[in-house]
C-alpha cells in the first residue's frame, strides 16, 4: 500500500493523537503539514513530524489556499469549526477525516456530507467506537443470530465525575452555544454505536435530562469561586487542585492535564489554578449543558433501547445489555457475557478469544482502528474500510438532534 500523506488541521488533543498514530506507522501515513494557531502546540507538532516552517501555519485557510499537496486532511478543530475546512479541502480533492460531532446542528452536518459528495471524496467521521475491537466482537455476536431477534437494549455511558467537571463544567464543552449540547458532544458516539450494532437508526425518540448539580445552588457554604481561595476545597470531590495537582505529581502528563497546561510545571499549574478556566469552582462556572440525561428509542420493527448518560460515577467504558429472544449479552467494554436460553449456560468471551486486533490505546483501540481504516481506504482508493461514512454518520447525528429536541420540548420526536 502506498504511504498516505496527511494534513492536520488543529494540533490539539485529537490532532496530536492521530499524528501519533502516523508516527508509529510510518509505512502507512505521514503528516506533511499542520495548521494550528497556538504556537506552542504548532511548534511541538511540527518538530515531532519534521515539518518545516512553510508547512506549519497558523490557520487552515493558508493551506487551503494552495493547490492540493497531500492525499487527505484530518479536521480536528472544535465542534463549530468543522464545516468550513471540510468544504474547502474537499473541493480541492482531499479525502477527509472529520472529528465528531460533524457540527452543532442538522444544517451543518448536511453541509459537510454534501461537500464530500459534491467533490467525490471519501469522508470518515471520527466515530471511533465503531472501530474498537470490542465493538467488532459485539457486532459479530449480534449479526450471527446467537441472541435471536433483538428486542431491547440498555446502554450506559458513565462519563465519570472528574471528566464531567473537566470537560462539561469547566472546559470546552460546558456551554451549548459555544460547543454543542451534551448529547451531541459526548453521546453522539452512543447513539451512533447503537445504530451500528442494531444495523439501523431509531425511528422515534424521547428524552429527559437537566443540569441538576453543577450550579450555584449546590455551592457549599463557605466555598469560594476558585479552588485556590476555597476554605472547603479539601472536602470537595471536584477540587481542581486535587485533580490536576495529583496528575502532575503522579507524572500523568497526557490528557486531561495537557488541556490545562502548555508547560507541565508546578508554576504553570499554580497560574492555571489562579487565573485559568480549570481553576474555577464547579459550582461557579458559566456552564449550561446537562449533567445527566436519558434517551428512550424505538427502532423500526419494534426493538426498543434506553440510553443513560451520567456524570455521577467512577467513569470507565460504556456498559451494555442486549436482550434477544434466544439470549442475553452483557458487555463492559472488555468482557462479553452471553447467556443462552436453551442451554441456560453463560459463556464469557474475552477480546482475545475473538481474534481481534489489540484493544490498547485511545478509546479502547478505536482511535487506532479509525486511522488504520481511513488510511487504508485512501491508499486503496476504496471507501470500504470506513465504517463511519457520511450517510450513516448523518443518520446517527439526526437521531441525536431529534432526542435533544425531545428533551427541550417534552415531545416524542420522529427521526
Ligand atoms: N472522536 C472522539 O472520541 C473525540 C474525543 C474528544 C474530542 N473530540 C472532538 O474533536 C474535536 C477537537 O477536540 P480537541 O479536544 O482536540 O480540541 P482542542 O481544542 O484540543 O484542539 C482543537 C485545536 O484547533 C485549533 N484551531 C483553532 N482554530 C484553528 C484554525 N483556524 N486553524 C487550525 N487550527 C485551529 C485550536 O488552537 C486547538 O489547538 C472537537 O470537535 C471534539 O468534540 C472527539
Amino acid at each position: 500500500m502506498p504511504v498516505v500523506s496527511l494534513v492536520v488541521i488543529g494540533a490539539g488533543n485529537r490532532g496530536t493523537n492521530y499524528g501519533r498514530w502516523a508516527l508509529a506507522n510510518p509505512s502507512r501515513a505521514g503528516v506533511v503539514a499542520v495548521a494550528e494557531p497556538r504556537q506552542v502546540r504548532r511548534d511541538r507538532f511540527a518538530a515531532a513530524h519534521g515539518i518545516g516552517t512553510a508547512d506549519a501555519v497558523e490557520d487552515w485557510r493558508q493551506l487551503a489556499g494552495r493547490k492540493r499537496f497531500a492525499d487527505a486532511v484530518l479536521v480536528c478543530t472544535q465542534d463549530r469549526m468543522h464545516a468550513e475546512p471540510v468544504e474547502a479541502f474537499a473541493a480541492l480533492g482531499y479525502h477527509v477525516l472529520v472529528e465528531k460531532p460533524m457540527g452543532p446542528d442538522e444544517q451543518t452536518c448536511r453541509r459537510i456530507v454534501a461537500a464530500a459528495e459534491r467533490a467525490g471524496v471519501m469522508l470518515a467521521v471520527a466515530h471511533v467506537m465503531r472501530y474498537a475491537p470490542y465493538t467488532a466482537a459485539v457486532k459479530q455476536i449480534v449479526d450471527s443470530g446467537r441472541l435471536g431477534e433483538i428486542m431491547s437494549v440498555e446502554h450506559l455511558e458513565p462519563v465519570g465525575f472528574w471528566h464531567q467537571a473537566h470537560s462539561y463544567v469547566r472546559g470546552n464543552w460546558r456551554r451549548a452555544d459555544l460547543a454543542t449540547s451534551m448529547l451531541i458532544a459526548k453521546s453522539c458516539h452512543d447513539l451512533d454505536w447503537l445504530q451500528y450494532i442494531l444495523g439501523l437508526p431509531p425511528q422515534r425518540v424521547s428524552s429527559f435530562g437537566r443540569l441538576s448539580h453543577f450550579n450555584r445552588d449546590h455551592q457549599p457554604e463557605g466555598a469560594a469561586d476558585r479552588c485556590v481561595d476555597c476554605a472547603v476545597e479539601a472536602n470537595c470531590a471536584y477540587s481542581a487542585i486535587r485533580l490536576y495537582g495529583g496528575l502532575l505529581k503522579g507524572g500523568e502528563h497526557g490528557w486531561p492535564l495537557d488541556v490545562v497546561l502548555d508547560e507541565l510545571t508546578p508554576a504553570a499549574l499554580e497560574e492555571a489554578m489562579r487565573d485559568g478556566p480549570y481553576g474555577r469552582c464547579v459550582y461557579a462556572c458559566d456552564n449550561d449543558v446537562v449533567d445527566h440525561q436519558v434517551v428512550a428509542m424505538e427502532f423500526p420493527g419494534g426493538a426498543t433501547a434506553t440510553f443513560t448518560m451520567t456524570g455521577f460515577n467512577e467513569g470507565g467504558w460504556r456498559r451494555t445489555r442486549i436482550f434477544g429472544d434466544r439470549g442475553e449479552l452483557t458487555g463492559d467494554g472488555e468482557t462479553i457475557r452471553i447467556y443462552d436460553f436453551m442451554t441456560r449456560q453463560t459463556q464469557v468471551v474475552g477480546l482475545e478469544d475473538m481474534g481481534t486486533m489489540s484493544a490498547a490505546g485511545g478509546h479502547s483501540g478505536g482511535d487506532a482502528g479509525l486511522m488504520d481504516a481511513f488510511t487504508k481506504a485512501v491508499a486503496l482508493g476504496d471507501p470500504e474500510p470506513i465504517r463511519s461514512g457520511p450517510r450513516e454518520s448523518l443518520a446517527s447525528h439526526l437521531a441525536v438532534f431529534a432526542a435533544e429536541r425531545a428533551r427541550l420540548n417534552g415531545t416524542v420526536e420522529t427521526v
